[in-house]
């Protein structure tokens, strides 16, 4: 960097600013992303508006309108944001590189365009020709879309403002920079002025814009954290890139709540939504092994089926090893160290393993029993029934705590086949009776453990 001139260093990650270089970030904890940059002006200064009278009102004086909404053609991700499109609003997209972010906006334009909608597309990675590959791959038909493959953020402004489209899409944020801002593509700098730049073209022409953000793990690009606090609404696209699915949680958004979640699938031919998950999450659950049993977790407003497996063997360490797979491991040793305590189990000189099956992950306390059960299971070499869910919390004296939409779980066991529920005691007097379906209310660990064995 030249002489003279001011520079800041920044975290990469969440974009704390500091006037030294720092090993470790105090403020996201991860260690070595500082990087040098120059000074600038704060962004988003210029996002100011100077015709409108800065004159306070009345809350009560105010019109409220409801924000329009224009579908994208998919239900997953309609679900997402909070029941559709936004017009004017700045979503962002992240994920790891790879993992379909470029093939799932694509799919948007696509029903987008064919809906009649004017859709820009604008790549800073790719060609026009590989983005023709990957829409004919989708089966997308030529059609109306329109394309840019630019990464100057001053004509692509311009190309906004001339095209005037309804919906753009930038792909990605950090390719995008602009000629004033001295630092390079990718820096915090550069992807906060670019940001603040889209935020504009939303909020003053009424243009959805999507940005693509990808995850980077360290390096020299500014990760999308940097940018969640300029943005309405923050997506985060997820999954094992070995696995086929792929899950869209809201981490924040303005206009909905962030507990929902949409699950696709990675096919041949792009994205496709997958309407029944637990189907989908349960697909090669083994039949009468040990250490295995179904469990159910709310996203949102969504029941979702999931096998918890356990494996608990002799361990010939000091130290045993644990691990958690898929759910948090401190809770898989809080809920040992429970069974060890109330139920009398020798866990503290065996190994044990836990995993949630399909790669997804799962924190919601509700799961605890089904943990615990399967955790039981393997340690007695006896396989439950493979017909059975578990549901409830577990607390530190092994009781087994109520949890919400206990309906909805059951409903979801029922549909899905199942035949006995083992839950929360307090939880069935809320529940209305579901025929065909067997209930077992269980106050503590001893009786939960005791009805399976
Ligand atoms: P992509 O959308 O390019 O990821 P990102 O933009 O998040 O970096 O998706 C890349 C992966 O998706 C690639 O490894 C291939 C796979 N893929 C399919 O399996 N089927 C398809 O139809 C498409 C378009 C991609
Ligand atoms: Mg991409």
């Amino acid at each position: 960097m030249a002489k003279g001139k001011k520079t800041v260093f920044y975290c990469q990650e969440c974009g704390y600013e500091s006037a030294k270089w720092m090993g470790q970030c105090p403020a996201c904890r991860e260690w070595n992303t500082f990087v040098e940059e120059t000074a600038e002006k704060a962004p988003g200064v210029k996002i100011a508006r100077r015709d409108a009278a800065s004159e306070p009102v009345k809350l009560s004086g105010i019109q409220s309108g409801e924000e329009s909404r224009t579908s994208s053609g998919s239900v997953e991700l309609d679900r997402v944001l909070g029941g559709g499109i936004v017009s004017g609003s700045l979503v962002l997209v992240g994920g790891d590189p790879g993992i379909g972010k470029s093939t799932l906006l694509l799919q948007v334009c696509k029903n987008l365009t064919q809906g009649g909608k004017r859709v820009l597309y604008i790549s800073g990675e790719e060609s026009l020709q590989q983005i023709k590959m990957r829409a004919e791959r989708i089966g997308m038909d030529g059609g109306e879309m329109l394309l840019l493959c630019e990464t100057n953020l001053v004509l692509v402004k311009e190309a906004i403002q001339r095209v005037k489209p309804e919906i753009v899409v930038i792909d990605s944020i950090q390719t995008m920079y602009n000629e004033e801002v001295s630092s390079a593509p990718g820096s915090v700098s550069q992807v906060r002025e670019s940001t603040s730049v889209f935020m504009q073209i939303a909020k003053g022409m009424e243009i959805t814009v999507f940005l693509v953000g990808h995850v980077t793990k360290e390096g020299v690009v500014a990760g999308p954290r940097v940018l969640e606090h300029m943005v309405d609404t923050v997506l985060y696209f997820e999954g094992d890139r070995h696995a086929s699915y792929r899950i869209l949680r809201g981490v924040k958004n303005r206009f909905g709540s962030t507990n929902e979640i949409g699950v696709f699938e990675m096919r041949e031919a792009g994205l496709a939504e997958v309407e029944n998950p637990s189907e989908f999450m349960l697909d090669g659950k083994p039949e009468g092994a040990s250490g295995s049993i179904v469990a159910c977790s709310m996203e949102g407003t969504r029941p979702i089926l999931i096998e918890i497996q356990a494996l608990v063997c002799r361990s010939n360490m000091a130290i045993p090893r644990r691990t958690a797979v898929g759910t948090d491991y401190n809770r898989v040793n809080l809920l040992m160290a429970v069974l060890e305590k109330r139920l009398g189990l020798h866990l503290s000189s065996c190994d044990a393993y836990v995993n949630i099956a399909g790669g997804i992950r799962m924190n919601e306390p509700a799961i605890d029993l089904a943990i615990v059960l399967a955790l039981v299971s393997s340690y007695r070499e006896h396989a439950l029934n493979g017909k059975t869910i578990a549901f409830g919390e577990v607390g530190l004296s092994g009781e087994v705590r109520g949890v919400s939409m206990a309906q909805q779980r059951v409903s979801e066991a029922k549909k899905l086949g199942f035949t006995t529920v083992i839950m929360p005691q307090v939880s069935v007097k809320a529940l209305e009776p579901i025929e065909g379906i067997r209930i077992i209310g269980v106050r503590n660990l001893q009786d939960a453990v005791g009805n399976i064995v």
